[in-house]
């Protein structure tokens, strides 16, 4: 039977050849904001690495919307045309659409880079005054402020605009980022969502600020492109948490105001989480949310191995499979999991042609040339 993990997908006007994102992952590379030789080798890399979609590591919408100096942003011109640059090398020698995820830090940010300890930067290390939906701070990182009306506009108009350069840099998808205990994850949770105006307190409050963020974000973008948002499934805390049913809830209005997917994840708003991290660990919150409101859904975490990923699609609790640190240990992952599941290659560049299973009958002696 053929493969569905390699079969298309539409998601609006954007067809994706299989249904393998590469998920966001930050690299802590960029100089104030603006994309790095590194970048275009990690992305150029997995532009061409067979999978369906590649998406952009968590790239702030403004300066203070970094975790760490390193981050991506893209807040001003020259993050514009650092990251036009990589897009190009992408387009021109990758085959897979490229997506960008937009991202504010919010009460986690002004830190060092996790493999400098991940700490609150100290007072001659550059540190910025972050911003969020409460003045809590996470653990022992630095206090937020709380962002007012005036602050929350924005904020909404820092997406906006980032959107329009998303846009202009000719970026195939958008997914806007409400998890990881980022700032729309700390307005939709109600551990931390502690504010009293229309933004906190129900749970109608509490989606209001992502939920317009989103809409401004959606008319700003064409019409054309798909967008979607990776939103939490759980707190994991034992009582009072965000948990599924408050994923289906918002999912049903994110497909309303014009998602084109979620991706569904979890964790990061309070220390105090116990995740329990296994093989498909949050592959459940995507099929509860896909059963329950029809959007199309994409299942990340712990997602390794081919026949896994098949089995996801084929059974209905998904739509994609999302896959980071696979992607990191092994680029060729695609590559390698269409062979194991007897599916058409994926892509291949030509200069890397010779490597194709068919053309190498010595290591590959059941492989007939195509
Ligand atoms: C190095 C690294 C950086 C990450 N950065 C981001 C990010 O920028 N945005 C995001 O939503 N998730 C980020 N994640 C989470 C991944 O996208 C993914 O959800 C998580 O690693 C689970 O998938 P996996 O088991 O396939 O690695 C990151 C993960 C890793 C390993």
């Amino acid at each position: 039977m053929a493969s569905v993990l390699f079969s298309p997908i539409d998601l609006r006007g954007l067809t994706l050849p299989n249904r393998i994102a590469v998920s966001p992952m930050c690299q802590y590379s960029a100089a104030d904001g603006s994309a790095t030789d590194w970048h275009l080798a990690h992305l150029g890399q997995l532009s061409m690495s067979g999978a369906g979609l590649l998406i952009s590591e968590a790239i702030a919408v403004e300066r203070r919307g970094r975790i760490t100096h390193g981050c991506l942003g893209l807040y001003s011109d020259d993050n514009e045309d650092a990251l036009a640059r990589v897009i190009a090398f992408c387009n021109r020698h990758g085959q897979t659409p490229f997506g960008v995820q937009l991202a504010h830090s919010g009460r986690k940010g002004s830190v060092h880079h996790p493999w400098n300890g991940g700490k609150g930067l100290a007072p001659d290390e550059d540190p910025w005054e972050t911003i969020s939906s409460t003045t809590e701070g996470y653990d022992d990182w630095p206090a937020p402020k709380m962002a007012d009306a005036a602050e929350l506009a924005r904020l909404k108009d820092a997406f906006v605009q980032a959107t329009a350069r998303s846009d202009r840099l000719g970026v195939e998808l958008i997914e806007f980022h409400n998890a990881h205990g980022y700032l729309g994850n700390v307005f939709l949770s109600p551990l931390v969502n502690n504010r009293n105006d229309r933004y906190g307190g129900s749970f109608e409050n509490r989606i209001r600020f992502p939920l317009e963020t989103f809409e401004a974000m959606r008319k700003a973008w064409p019409a054309d492109k798909p967008m979607g948002v990776r939103i939490p499934g759980s707190d994991w805390v034992e009582d009072g948490g965000w948990n599924v049913e408050d994923a289906v809830k918002y999912a049903g209005a994110l497909k309303e105001a014009g998602a084109d997917y979620v991706v569904v994840s979890s964790g990061g708003v309070v220390p105090q989480q116990r995740i329990k991290v296994g093989p498909s660990y949050q592959v459940g919150f995507a099929a509860e949310v896909k059963a329950r409101t029809g959007i199309t859904t994409m299942a990340v975490g712990m997602i390794t191995e081919p026949k896994q990923a098949e089995e996801i699609i084929e059974s209905g609790k998904a739509d994609m499979v999302a896959l980071a640190r696979s992607f990191l240990y092994n680029p060729r992952w695609a590559w390698h999991a269409a062979e194991a599941l007897g599916a058409e290659t994926p892509y291949y560049p030509p200069q890397y042609l010779r490597a194709k299973p068919e053309t190498w009958p010595h290591v590959f002696p059941g492989r007939a040339r195509k």
